[in-house]
């Protein structure tokens, strides 16, 4: 497939997928879900592929949320069916690699419902945060009212959602919706230092983490609990568990090899 909204490139184990929509602030629109999931797919399988960076092109926003050109004239049963099917929030929430959005502006609706569905968050300082649907008269409907409330707590969520307004970075780290701010310069530095870091570990036991961790928000404590011991019994399945217990004992850095 030949992209036209999006850019997607691996170098060192380390995938980005850029929406390039620049003149409309990343803007999704439904041609550039479809690029996203076929994106998504292409990597899924990819062993070169170890962890993936989500970012917006150019210097104004990581996404301005869904293309709100796509809404007019809409009707709920036009709109329920352009939903239906795979969307891209539970693509990117079950892609069995971490995905880390690097947020370079801004972050809003369906934009920050994206980067909530990824694992790991982190900002340049003049990103700006915020869920506006309550001001076109609708509300997040790319999970934001669960997985906002989810991340964050019913109150700041509450609060986002029915004003509207939108965060600065700080705000959105002091409220733990973003892991980490930076210097608009260094982000994607200390993003890729970051990406490089985790590429590092076994692709195994970072699928079975993240698989484990997403449980504790989908099920009860017991069921939770269940799952994570089954989980880490199956990492000892693996030959990079043979290769991390070797390596520490024979006091060397581990080469996992995903298998
Ligand atoms: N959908 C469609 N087009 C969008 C868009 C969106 N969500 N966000 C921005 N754009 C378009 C604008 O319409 C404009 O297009 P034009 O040049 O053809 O007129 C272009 O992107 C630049 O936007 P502009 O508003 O001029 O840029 P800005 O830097 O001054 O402001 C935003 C940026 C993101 C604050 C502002 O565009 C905005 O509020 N966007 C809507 C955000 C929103 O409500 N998202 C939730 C949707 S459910």
């Amino acid at each position: 497939m030949v992209y036209q909204n999006i850019l997607l490139e691996t170098t060192a184990r380390v995938s980005t997928l850029t929406i390039n929509r620049p003149d409309k602030r990343n803007a999704l629109n439904q041609a550039t879900r479809d690029e996203i999931l076929h994106a998504l797919d292409s990597l899924q399988t990819s062993a070169d592929s170890r962890v993936l960076i989500l970012t917006g092109a150019g210097d104004k926003a990581f996404i301005a949320g869904a293309d709100i050109n796509e809404f007019e004239g809409r009707t709920p049963f036009t709109q329920r069916d352009s939903m239906k099917g795979r969307r891209i929030f539970d693509a990117v929430e079950e892609f069995p690699k971490p995905v880390i959005a690097m947020i370079n502006g801004f972050c809003l609706g369906g934009g920050m419902e994206l980067a909530l569905a990824c694992d790991l968050r982190l900002a340049s300082d003049n990103a700006k945060f915020g869920q506006p649907e309550i001001n076109l008269g609708i509300i997040p409907g790319g999970g934001g009212t669960q997985r906002l409330t989810r991340l964050v707590g019913e109150g700041k969520a509450m609060e986002l959602i029915l004003t509207g307004d939108l965060i600065d970075a700080a705000q959105a780290k002091q409220i733990g919706l973003v892991n980490d701010m930076f210097p608009a310069a260094e982000l994607r530095d200390r993003v890729h230092a970051l990406a490089a870091r985790i590429a590092e570990k076994s692709p195994i036991a970072l699928r079975m983490a993240k698989e484990a961790v997403k449980a504790a928000s989908r099920m009860n404590l017991r069921e939770g609990l269940n799952r994570e011991t089954d989980l880490f019994c199956l990492t000892f399945s693996s030959d990079d568990k043979a290769e991390g217990v070797r390596a520490f004992l024979e006091k060397r850095k581990p080469e996992f090899k995903g298998r």
